[in-house]
């Protein structure tokens, strides 16, 4: 049982930024020249914001806190009183999911500034302790039914707030400057530009979570400005609120790229190919599909003795076998139950009786498996499958590591090989096939080319977005080869 305190903690994403640190924002506002006639903290806390704002912003006429816990608003007022020009402070005890946000900022004239730190939570935390501090569920945006069937539906909670401050500047001027994760910035910017909301310029500065609300997440200042007109969306991202040196962020085909510079260098490698990446198999119960070898005996993940044909049974590799270069033998198996989404298992019955019985056997696990996907196709399917799964040789890369490592692999005990879907590859018939085009992808222009659009803070930074916009085709591969054969390389590293 999580104790109440930090029940209430979690749910309304309770993370209190040190006066230090909004000092330091609202500086650096004041440096980017933002002078607000009005300030709005959405969810104030105790303040620190509100105490911060009024001494660098001598000249606004009004700044307004609003929270719902009324024991943080009674303690800003307690101090409010040393604040310079104390009066021009409001503070309202309201819901922002309930409040009537557009009536306030009809109220209040003039340019506005939304400034603080939203709650850190997301809706499935909030789903696990039961929490209901989360908007109408109706309002989600964007989150289709695809998603929400495979589970994927996770959101912040502070990326919802965001989209909606970002909605009340659409014909006003003003400024957003809002603590919340990068990956969240990003989305946030992402969402404008999909949107074609106005923005006339934003940048990103990382600030050190640990060291200022003890978490270990990566997290920004974002900050935007609106002047009702202009729709620009590249931003500069910073290492930190005192960094010079930053990236230019921006949105290119249909991608969103880490750095611009880099990514227009080498912009001649962009391109579609017949090759695709593709990822690794999906059954969501590897306690009865994963096997693992064991004094020469098959044991499945309850620790059961398997005995079934080899018909349906492939190496597997997992994403850390991958990433840690463990790739040319393997103890593990995974029982192949399709080579294409949607094949009838039935004949499973019939060419290998052990298995179908085993399936069988273990049908209540099989047949409970979550996502609808399951329940659409046949009994015992898996996804992430096809002609490509049974190809002998592939290129592979975990999409969960921070590096660029590309790994070939061949068959292991004369079969095909395995992945679980946190790997994605490409396949190939021929050995030689898959060096000529390993050697490509292990040359300094390709590492770079990706680099540019991989976003390492992200959970799963590689993905076959990603990896799909490489131009493979042949020629530009040959091309890249005769340069290459002169100076062989090893692994690319990130
Ligand atoms: C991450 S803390 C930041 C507090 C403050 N903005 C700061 O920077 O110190 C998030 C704040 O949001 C408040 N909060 C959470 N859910 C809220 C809601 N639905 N309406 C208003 N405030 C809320 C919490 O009580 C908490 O004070």
């Amino acid at each position: 049982m999580i104790a109440p305190s930090r029940q209430a903690k979690i749910e309304y994403g309770d993370f209190q930024t040190p006066l230090d640190l909004a000092k330091l924002v609202c500086q650096k506002l004041g440096g980017l020249g933002v002078a607000p006639d009005v300030i709005i903290e959405p969810t104030c806390g105790i303040g620190a914001f509100i105490e911060a704002a009024a001494y660098q912003f001598s000249k606004t006429k009004t700044i307004i806190g609003i929270e719902v816990n009324e024991t943080y608003l009674e303690e800003v007022r307690t101090r409010k009183s040393n604040f310079p020009a104390q009066e021009r402070v409001t503070l309202k005890q309201e819901n922002f999911f309930d409040f009537d946000w557009k009536g306030l900022l009809k109220e209040n004239d003039g340019s506005v500034l939304v400034i603080g730190n939203f709650p850190w939570v997301t809706n499935s935390q909030q789903g696990m302790i039961g929490g209901t501090n989360l908007p109408d569920k109706a309002n989600f945006q964007n989150h289709n039914g695809f998603d929400a069937m495979t589970g994927k539906s996770n959101f912040d909670i502070s990326e919802w707030m965001l989209i909606q401050v970002g909605d009340w500047f659409q014909n006003r001027k003003g400024y957003l400057a809002m603590l919340c994760k990068t990956a969240v910035a990003r989305k946030f910017l992402s969402h404008l530009h999909a949107n074609k909301k106005g923005l006339f310029r934003s940048a990103v500065y990382g600030i050190d979570a640990k060291k200022h609300f003890g978490a270990s997440v990566e997290a920004c200042l974002l900050f935007c400005e609106f002047d009702g007109a202009s729709h620009n969306y590249d931003y500069d991202v910073y290492e930190s609120l005192e960094a010079t040196e930053h990236n230019r962020v921006g949105h290119r085909r249909g991608m969103t790229i880490r750095d611009l510079d880099t990514f227009e260098r080498l912009g001649n490698l962009f391109g579609t190919s017949e090759m695709k990446w593709r990822s690794g198999v999906k059954h969501d119960c590897s306690e009865v599909m994963e096997l693992a070898e064991r004094d020469r005996v098959l044991v499945n993940g309850a620790g059961e003795k398997v005995d079934i044909e080899s018909t349906y049974v492939y190496p597997l590799l997992k994403g850390s076998d991958v990433a840690n270069g463990r790739i040319k033998t393997t103890n593990r198996f995974v029982i192949v139950t399709q080579k294409i989404v949607g094949e009838p298992t039935n004949t499973i019955k019939h060419l290998a009786p052990k298995t179908w019985k085993y399936l069988e056997s273990h049908a209540e696990l099989l047949d409970n498996r979550k996502s609808r996907i399951y329940q659409d196709n046949p009994r015992f399917s898996i996804f992430g499958v096809g002609g490509y799964s049974f190809a002998p040789y592939k290129i592979a890369i975990c999409g969960l590591y921070k590096k660029l490592e590309f790994s070939l692999v061949g068959e292991i005990k004369n079969k095909p090989v395995m992945f679980d879907d946190t790997v994605y590859f490409l396949s190939f018939d021929t050995e030689e096939e898959a060096r000529k085009t390993l050697y490509f992808l292990l040359t300094q222009s390709v590492k770079d080319f990706f680099s540019s659009m991989i976003f390492w803070d992200e959970k799963r930074p590689i993905k076959t977005s990603i990896l799909n916009s490489l131009n493979l085709q042949k020629p530009q591969t040959a091309q890249v080869l005769r340069l290459f054969e002169k100076k062989p390389r090893t692994r690319a590293r990130k």
